[in-house]
């Protein structure tokens, strides 16, 4: 996702529907989806994810495992805790990177945590780099962390410039807010499935489109699909994970990294139950089902296909783990966190609270088993 591509089309005063109704026009009547999302999402002033709203909590469009409260953080501390004292073994500089860092609640939760339990020495060596492609985004992470001052914390717009680094990486929920494209079964052909305009005289309205697929990557993707699959089926396909590990692949020498998401197997969301593909749009914790309908007003995602992130992963030399349940990583990384708060009383109203997050982010019902957590390395 680039800022500049969406930056010519710019206009502070408009309305994104008119943004996508114009590129639509311009395209012969067809934008792909990922355009869409890009536009939608992503549009450096309109764009849902770059607006100067709350997206994110209770109060919000939708809660993550952050906006649940500081036990997130504090668990994911203590794990990298550990990973981060072995690599500063080789390194004088060690980093903790984090995608997505929206408000940077995550990044003060765990550099707060880390400088108790990292050796002074050892968390002066530390930078906790935030990528941020966004520069109004950029400037509201960076005048809040400023207001913080805890440790070494910076924000960047992208891996490019960084290299040698050791360390970890962390995205939560992140690779379900990258733009995807998607595609549809016709007549045994799989078609792309992009976004077009009804027009009737003032009003428009956007309604799906298909084409052909021309995009080299999707082609390559769709040919590996199930061929027994019925009529109109649906799929998303994100062919823009390689893009993104490319550019960690080159800016770390040693990484563990966690993409933390909901998810599935290819062969779970090739199953016929989700013939119309797993797109959805969320606005005030509520499902929107028609993710057309108010581009730059709500959140539009689908569940990632860890297979395919995998596969991706592993063109870039990385290894990668099975995804588990947030359940399971989280419980085994809590431990000293857990002993931790045992020493220091259990009824302790802070302590209570925090045990209550973390009910919250384990239970098979609420967040445990929705969340995967996908580990990568190299
Ligand atoms: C669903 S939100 C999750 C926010 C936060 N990580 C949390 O868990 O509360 C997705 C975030 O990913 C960010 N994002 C999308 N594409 C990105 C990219 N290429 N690099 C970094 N952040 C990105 C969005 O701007 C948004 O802040």
């Amino acid at each position: 996702m680039s800022e500049q591509a969406t930056e010519l089309t710019a206009n502070e005063n408009g309305h994104v529907l008119d943004l996508i109704a114009g590129e639509i026009e311009e395209g012969n009547g067809f934008i792909s989806f990922e355009r869409f999302m890009e536009l939608a999402l992503y549009h450096p002033q309109l764009g849902y994810y770059t607006k100067n709203i709350k997206r994110v909590g209770k109060d919000a469009d939708f809660i993550t495992s952050v906006s649940v409260g500081k036990c997130y953080g504090l668990i994911l501390a203590h794990h990298f805790s550990t990973i981060l004292k072995t690599f500063s073994n080789f390194s004088k500089e060690v980093v903790v990177v984090e995608l997505g860092a929206e408000n940077g609640d995550l990044a003060l939760d765990i550099m707060g945590e880390l400088s108790m339990l990292l050796s002074k020495e050892l968390f002066e060596r530390l930078n906790y780099i935030i990528v941020e492609p966004f520069s109004l985004k950029r400037q509201a992470l960076k005048a809040r962390l400023s207001s913080e001052r805890i440790g070494n914390i910076s924000v960047i717009s992208d891996l490019e410039k960084e290299n040698n680094l050791y360390g970890v990486l962390i995205g939560n929920e992140v690779l379900d807010a990258l733009p995807f494209r998607r595609v549809r079964l016709r007549d045994k052909k799989w078609m792309e499935l992009g976004v077009g305009i009804n027009r009737d005289g003032e009003k428009k309205k956007l309604i799906e489109a298909e084409k052909c697929i021309q995009n080299e990557s999707l082609i390559s993707r769709v040919a590996d699909f199930p061929k027994e699959l019925p009529d109109g089926f649906t799929a998303e396909v994100n062919i823009n994970f390689k893009q993104l590990l490319s550019g960690i692949s080159s800016s770390f020498v040693k990484l563990e990294g966690y993409f933390v998401d909901y998810g599935s197997s290819h062969d779970e969301l090739m199953d016929l139950s989700r013939s119309e593909g797993t797109v959805r749009a969320y606005s005030g914790h509520q499902y929107v089902k028609n993710v057309l309908l108010s581009p730059g007003f709500n959140d539009i995602t689908c569940n990632v296909d860890f297979d395919w992130f995998r596969a991706s992963a592993k063109e870039h030399e990385f290894i990668t783990n099975e995804p588990i349940d947030q359940y399971r990583f989280l419980t085994n990384a809590a431990e000293p966190w857990l002993l931790q708060i045992e020493k220091s009383g259990i009824q302790n109203v802070e302590n209570m609270k925090l045990i209550n997050q973390f009910k919250m982010l384990i239970h098979p019902t609420t967040m445990g088993r929705a969340f995967k957590v996908l580990k990568f390395q190299k």
